[in-house]
């Protein structure tokens, strides 16, 4: 498949994802990277792998519609089977969850459907499931609807939350799974459509 990674951040996934492509786990290969943020480290990580990387805002544009016909197209140009979110901390149109529907991924530090949802992301929600004083947390692989952390989920991972952790070991010690899982689930993506092909 080809890949579209969009990310706004760090990109240590779409990191995780490039390499799972060099040790060939994941047949599909990353095609291009999109991000909303200029200064972002998962474009500096595109240009370094030899990836196009386009710094795609809808502040540049004068409407979301335009704004969304510009990824359209570079979907399109891109000839793009899955979309990977990676850290966007933006939401999709419904125009485009429409047309890549069940091909839009996107993975979450918390076990979906808990601790999900618009303005959880980072710190904030792994700070959430400690005060909660649940003693396990996760990761979650889902594929994107139109609302927050809500479409169906492919795969998950648990661990133990330890006692005393903070939410800044916990973030680590998932980022870290988040690596492994993140490409497990474009490969179950890929061998369910060999499966039906
Ligand atoms: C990850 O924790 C991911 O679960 C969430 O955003 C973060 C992105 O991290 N959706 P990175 O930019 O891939 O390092």
């Amino acid at each position: 498949m080809n890949l579209c990674v969009i990310a706004s951040g760090k990109g240590s996934n779409l990191k995780a994802i490039i390499k799972a492509t060099e040790k060939k786990i994941i047949d599909s290969k990353v095609v291009v990277v999109i991000s909303n943020n200029s200064g972002s480290e998962a474009l500096q990580t595109a240009r370094q792998n030899k990836i196009p990387a386009i710094h795609l805002s809808a502040k540049l544009f004068a409407a979301q519609a335009e704004f969304d016909s510009a990824l359209l197209n570079l979907l399109k140009k891109y000839k793009i089977d899955l979309i990977v979110l990676a850290g966007y901390l933006k939401k999709l149109s419904p125009i485009i969850v429409k047309r890549y529907k069940n091909k839009i991924i996107n993975i979450h530090p918390a076990l979906l459907p808990d601790f999900g949802g618009e303005g959880m992301f980072g710190l904030k929600v792994h700070q959430a499931v400690i005060d909660s004083g649940n003693k396990i947390s996760g990761v979650t692989v889902h594929f994107v609807d139109e609302e927050y952390d809500k479409g169906k989920i492919i795969l998950q991972k648990k661990i133990n939350i330890k006692k005393n952790e903070d939410a800044v070991s916990l973030e680590k010690r998932l980022r870290r799974i988040e690596h492994k899982i993140y490409p497990e689930a474009i490969r179950l993506i890929e061998d369910g459509i060999k499966g039906s092909s």
